[in-house]
C-alpha cells in the first residue's frame, strides 16, 4: 500500500427526495489497498458507491477518483474501475461464456488467459443460459469478467452474499492477488467476517454516516474485555478503578468472584491491582470486532424502534 489517495470522498450527501440516504460519508482509499465499507441494511452502502461509479449524482460534499470528479469525469473514470453490484443482472438468453465476453468488451477489453483461468477456479459451466443460473452462478459471471479486466480500482457491492464458503474462500485469493499488484479495491458488506480478512482499514457506515474508520487493530481499541476473577479476599476498589463496568461481584464460600467489562487499555491498570491479591482464578476475553458492530446495528435497531 502508498500513501496516494487514489479515491476521496469527503462528506459526500445524498438526497432522495426528503429522504436524506447519505448525511456524512468520508473516506479514503489509497493505492494499493483492500478497504472494507461495512453497515447494516439501508445503511447507505450500495448509495455511496452508486454515487462513486457517477451513476447517481450526489447532493453534497465531494468525491474523486484520481483526482477526478466521479460524475463530471465519468467516462474517464470508468475506464480504470471495475464494478461488481450486489444483484448481478444477466441478458437471459446469453449463455454466461457470452455475457462474460460482452461485459468485457463494454469495459474495451477482450477475452484472455485470466479469463480461462478464473472460469476454471470458480469451476463456471459457461455454456448454460443465464436464466438458468442460480444467484452465485450469476455473481460468478461478473466476477469472472469484472476480474479479468486490468482495472486500478475495482468496486464490490457485497461480492459473497451468493457464494458458498468455497468460492468466497476462491474471491479472497483475488481480492489478495489485485492487492499484491497494487491495485485498489473498495468492498461493501454487512458481514465483517466477510471482509475481516481481506481489509487493510474499514469503515463502519450506519444511517447515512460514517461513525467509524480505521485498521482493524485502530477498531479493536473501541472492544470492551470480558473479564472474570475469583479472588480468596474481597475484591475492593474495583468500581473505582477506571474503565471498569457492569461489575457484579458474588460472593460463594468466603470466595469472591467479580465478573465486568474492562476497556481495552486499562488491562495493565487491572494487573496492577490483581498483583496485591490471592487470584484463584482468571479468565480475560477480548470482545470481537463482531462485538463492536452489534454494537452500532443495536444502536440502529433501537433509533428505528424509536422513531
Ligand atoms: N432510488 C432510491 N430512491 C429512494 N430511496 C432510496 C433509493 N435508493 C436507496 N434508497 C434508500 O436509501 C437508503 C440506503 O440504501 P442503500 O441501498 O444504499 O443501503 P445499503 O447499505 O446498500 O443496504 P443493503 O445492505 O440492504 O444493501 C435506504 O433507506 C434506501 O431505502
Ligand atoms: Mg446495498
Amino acid at each position: 500500500m502508498t500513501d496516494e489517495i487514489v479515491l476521496d470522498v469527503e462528506h459526500l450527501q445524498k438526497d432522495f427526495g426528503k429522504f436524506q440516504a447519505l448525511k456524512d460519508v468520508t473516506l479514503q482509499v489509497k493505492r494499493g489497498e483492500v478497504f472494507g465499507f461495512i453497515g447494516p441494511n439501508g445503511a447507505g452502502k450500495s448509495t455511496t458507491l452508486r454515487v462513486i461509479l457517477g451513476i447517481l449524482r450526489k447532493s453534497g460534499g465531494q468525491a474523486t477518483l484520481f483526482g477526478e470528479d466521479v460524475y463530471d469525469q465519468a467516462v474517464t473514470v470508468h475506464k480504470r474501475i471495475a464494478y461488481v453490484p450486489g444483484d448481478v443482472y444477466l441478458w437471459p438468453n446469453l449463455t454466461g461464456g457470452e455475457v462474460i465476453d460482452l461485459m468485457l468488451k463494454m469495459s474495451g477489453e477482450k477475452h484472455n488467459a485470466r479469463t480461462d483461468e478464473l472460469i476454471a477456479k470458480f469451476q463456471l459451466d459457461t455454456r448454460k443460459k443465464a436464466r438458468t443460473y442460480s444467484k452465485g452462478n450469476r455473481q460468478k459471471v461478473a466476477l469472472i469478467a469484472a476480474l479479468s479486466t486490468d482495472a486500478e480500482f475495482f468496486i464490490f457491492d457485497e461480492p459473497t452474499s451468493g457464494l458458498d464458503p468455497l468460492n468466497e474462500k476462491i474471491f479472497q485469493n483475488e481480492v489478495l492477488h489485485l492487492k499484491e499488484q497494487g491495485k485498489s479495491v473498495l468492498l461493501s458488506s454487512h458481514i465483517l467476517s466477510e471482509v475481516e480478512k481481506m481489509v487493510d482499514r474499514l469503515a463502519i457506515i450506519r444511517e447515512g454516516t460514517v461513525v467509524e474508520t480505521g485498521s482493524l487493530a485502530e477498531l479493536r481499541h473501541l472492544t470492551r474485555t470480558s473479564v472474570s476473577v475469583t479472588t480468596k479476599q474481597a475484591m475492593t476498589g474495583l468500581e473505582q478503578l477506571a474503565g471498569v463496568h457492569d461489575l457484579v461481584a458474588t460472593v460463594d464460600n468466603g470466595v469472591t468472584k467479580s465478573e465486568f467489562m474492562l476497556d481495552g487499555e486499562k488491562l495493565a491498570d487491572l494487573m496492577a491491582q490483581l498483583s496485591t491479591l490471592a487470584v484463584l482464578d482468571l479468565k480475560v476475553q477480548p470482545a470481537t470486532l463482531e462485538d463492536v458492530f452489534m454494537r452500532y446495528y443495536n444502536d440502529a435497531n433501537d433509533a428505528r424502534a424509536e422513531g
